[in-house]
């Protein structure tokens, strides 16, 4: 298969380099931690490494190495769509090279060979509470996949060595899955559609995914689900859904649980629900002035909001001092395909008055919009409309990076993470001893 072999080929060197770095230079310091980071989420802190993607606070996310512009020039094109094949993507972010369109099929293939879902996954969704937010079910279902886990079947009988090749498997497996199950979801959920899917294994996973959403215009959405599922793939080791995967993984939970950890982490909402929160906020600006407003009526809106002690969705960000590229990838899309409708053009014009507003205000260390400032404006012009679910895309998405990172994590031989915790008392000794030494 062709992810294996590539993967393999490159294994030797990446394993002598960090062999190197474990071995000869375990003592050389990376950077000091202050008090400030302890208490403060750990931000900052140096402690994770990754090959996938790099966040650049200057330019935003780099995959292997390529800014967004660049990745979605250089992937070979769905048929019929201007967007790249997303097998091209997970290709690009397992093997670290731009794939031939050869390649990037070949991944789609081994997807479409593993698309089944086991009827009793179906059947624990459909017995599921109507209620039932639609992150439990995606991640129930994940979990509920873990029997076919091929890691956890062959853990005793491995060495660590090929640990990698079952962690491989069970990243296809799982990705081939997620397109059909978050589509039966969504389906069943908001629809009460609970008819069993089929993937087809002539059209590409965004076409997949558009077909069996139902959306009305196919061939638009399949584009932005290729677009959507690229962009939010990988962002980091860092974020809370990339590092409870890691995490997971860390213990040698296979793909399975440790995939629905990161979807748990997702859920929260200080991760993947500010999309939903923006086009809240987007609509009730148009609801409140019947339409698109004036540049100056937006400028009084926003410094309401920040007035009223609230922040304005989809600007800032805690690593970007740029507008996000994925922000920008995502207008370009609805600039070129729809540029008429009234929620872009709304968000458009946010995009000119807000960044304005939070200078002014000045405490946004970054006052451009991150991604989240318009993914849901694209699938509301869509039709899909139910804010819940838009976690769920995010999903799809995501799986594609941390999968790329815990494959590489088994092959590289990671250990478990067990960071080191202090008390209060502990802390407050080491400041006051700090200001001893100053004084
Ligand atoms: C993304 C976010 C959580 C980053 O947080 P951060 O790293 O703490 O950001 P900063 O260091 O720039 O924050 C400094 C101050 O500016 C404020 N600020 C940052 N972005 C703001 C925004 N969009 N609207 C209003 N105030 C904002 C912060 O709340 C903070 O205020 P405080 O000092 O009173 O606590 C933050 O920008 C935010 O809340 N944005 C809006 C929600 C959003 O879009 N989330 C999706 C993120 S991908």
């Amino acid at each position: 298969m062709i992810l294996h072999e590539k993967i393999a080929e490159q294994l030797p060197a990446w394993r002598e380099r960090m062999k190197a770095l474990a071995k000869e230079h375990a003592d050389v310091v990376v950077d000091h931690v202050t008090v400030g980071q302890v208490v403060g989420g750990m931000r900052d802190v140096k402690a994770l490494v990754t090959d996938i993607s790099y966040v650049d606070p200057a330019e935003g996310i780099r995959f292997r190495g390529m800014s967004i512009p660049e990745v979605l020039k250089a992937l070979p094109k769905a048929r019929g769509g201007k967007m790249p094949l997303v097998g091209g993507l997970y290709y690009l972010l397992m093997v670290g090279e731009v794939p031939t369109r050869e390649q990037a099929l070949e991944v789609e293939a081994e997807w479409a060979r593993r698309a089944e879902i086991p009827d009793y996954v179906y059947k624990m969704l459909k017995s599921m509470p109507k209620e039932t937010h639609p992150m439990t079910l995606f991640s129930q279902a994940v979990l509920a996949l873990q029997n076919s886990s091929v890691f956890a079947a062959k853990y005793h009988e491995m060495k660590k060595d090929v640990y990698w090749e079952a962690a491989l498997e069970d990243s296809l497996n799982l990705t081939a899955k997620l397109p059909l199950l978050a589509a039966f979801i969504y389906r069943m959920k908001y629809f009460g559609e609970t008819k069993k899917m089929k993937y087809n294994p002539r059209q590409d996973y965004g076409m997949n995914f558009a077909r069996m959403m139902k959306v009305e215009d196919k061939k638009g959405y399949a584009d932005l689900a290729r677009l959507y599922f690229i962009l939010h793939s990988d962002h980091e080791s860092g974020n809370a859904s990339a590092h409870a995967m890691h995490l997971t993984g860390s213990t040698l939970s296979d793909a399975y649980y440790a995939f629905s950890a990161a979807l748990n982490a997702l859920a929260g909402p200080l991760h993947g629900l500010a999309n939903q929160e923006c086009l809240a906020w987007l609509l009730d600006v148009y609801k409140k002035f019947g339409g698109v407003p004036s540049r100056d009526d937006l400028y009084k809106y926003a410094w309401d909001t920040l007035n009223s002690g609230h922040v304005i969705p989809g600007y800032g960000h805690a690593v970007l001092r740029v507008p996000d590229p994925r922000f920008t990838a995502q207008m370009e899309f609805a600039k070129k395909n729809f540029p008429q409708d009234d929620l872009v053009r709304l968000a458009d014009l946010v995009f000119e008055v807000v960044p304005q507003v939070l200078r002014e205000q000045g405490k946004a260390k970054n006052p451009a919009p991150n991604v989240d400032a318009i993914s849901g404006t694209l699938q509301y012009y869509y039709g899909v409309r139910e804010f819940d679910f838009y976690t769920v895309l995010f999903g799809v998405g995501r799986a594609l990076g941390v999968t790329a990172n815990y494959v590489w994590a088994r092959a590289l031989g990671w250990p478990i993470e067990r960071p080191k915790s202090l008390t209060t008392k502990m802390l407050e000794d080491i400041v006051a001893k700090a200001k001893q030494a100053v004084n």
